[in-house]
């Protein structure tokens, strides 16, 4: 069974990917967070999908996009870096996104969802796989995008199997997942909710038909969970704590070198954090989130070692 690292806009960026997969490793594959066509490119979603800054780490760039018009350029991007996989994002559920058209919306929009395969069936050099929610008001229309899906060639299909009002919050709907994974002929990914290795070991059990189990928070809040998966160990939190700070140290270094001011890296090093609060002592976590100093900053990872 394969253990894919899910996107997260503002965490797993290229020098959060790179650093993981060097230091912690045990994924088989990092898919960028979305690339958006607003008119133009983004410099930064650019940066994080140039090949050069990927070297070396599995990466798959995601993109969002309304209708083909939106679509086209992204597919230019991805083609020029080289990339032979690409994933389709049917799944974000944030309003800036979904108010014009994208991400969970398209499940409203299947008459919309068979354009977009259209062009990408146009790229025969592209490998496509696909994240989408359960629905986007409810779980028929999961059910319904994920039966269209089946007209078209798929590496295979990641679902979260949750609204798009419920953002990432509530529980997780198991029925629903099962409901579409019987409906599709593709292989299909689960991601939601995943914290341990006894909660990777249990999806196995309830659908060992998987391709594979995508993880988000529960890799962020502990970079190891992947890697203890893989070993069937589980390590002692000193050792967690012990890869992160290494981990962490990597990215600074790389976040003071490319990064543009003080205020810029503090606040990628609070993403860094933010998900890792249990991982280390509440007054550490405070310092660390509340210093506008980069030497107040240093100081207290410094005591943390
Ligand atoms: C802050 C944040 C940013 C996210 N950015 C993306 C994104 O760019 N693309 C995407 O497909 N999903 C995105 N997601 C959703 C995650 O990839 C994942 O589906 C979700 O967090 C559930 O999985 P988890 O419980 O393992 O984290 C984001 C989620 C969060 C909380």
């Amino acid at each position: 069974m394969h253990l894919f690292f899910a996107p997260l806009q503002g965490y797993t960026d290229y020098l959060y990917r790179n650093a993981h997969r060097l230091l912690v490793g045990g994924v088989d594959a990092y898919f960028t967070p979305f690339v958006r066509w607003d008119g133009s490119l983004r410099n930064k979603d650019v940066r994080d999908v140039l090949a050069s800054n990927n070297e070396g780490t599995p990466v798959v760039p995601q993109l969002i996009a309304a209708d083909v018009d939106e679509l086209n350029p992204l597919l230019d991007l991805v083609e020029q870096q080289g990339y032979r996989r690409v994933d389709f994002n049917m799944g974000c559920p944030f309003p800036l996104q979904t108010g014009r058209g994208r991400g969970s919306a398209l499940l409203a929009r299947p008459d919309r969802v068979r354009l977009l395969m259209e062009a990408f069936r146009q790229r025969p050099g592209l490998q496509l796989s696909v994240k989408m929610r359960a629905g986007f008001d409810n779980a028929s229309q999961g059910l319904e995008v994920v039966s269209l899906l089946n007209d078209y060639p798929l590496e295979f299909i990641t679902i979260h199997p949750r609204l798009t009002s419920q953002q990432y919050k509530g529980s997780v709907d198991g029925e629903a997942f099962g409901r579409m994974l019987s409906a599709s002929h593709h292989r299909v990914v689960f991601n939601g909710d995943v914290g341990s290795v006894a909660d990777i070991d249990g999806i196995a059990q309830r659908w060992p038909q998987l391709h594979g189990v995508m993880v988000g928070r529960g890799l962020l809040a502990r970079p190891t969970l992947a890697a203890e998966w893989r070993q069937g160990t589980s390590l002692p939190e000193a050792e967690v704590l012990r890869v992160s700070l290494a981990l962490h140290n990597r990215l600074f270094d790389n976040a003071c070198r490319l990064l543009q001011g003080d205020q810029q890296v503090l606040a990628r090093m609070r993403a860094f954090w933010e998900y890792q609060q249990p991982l280390i002592d509440k007054k550490s976590y405070k310092r660390l989130m509340r210093t506008s100093s980069l030497r107040n900053y240093e100081e207290t990872v410094r005591n943390m070692q």
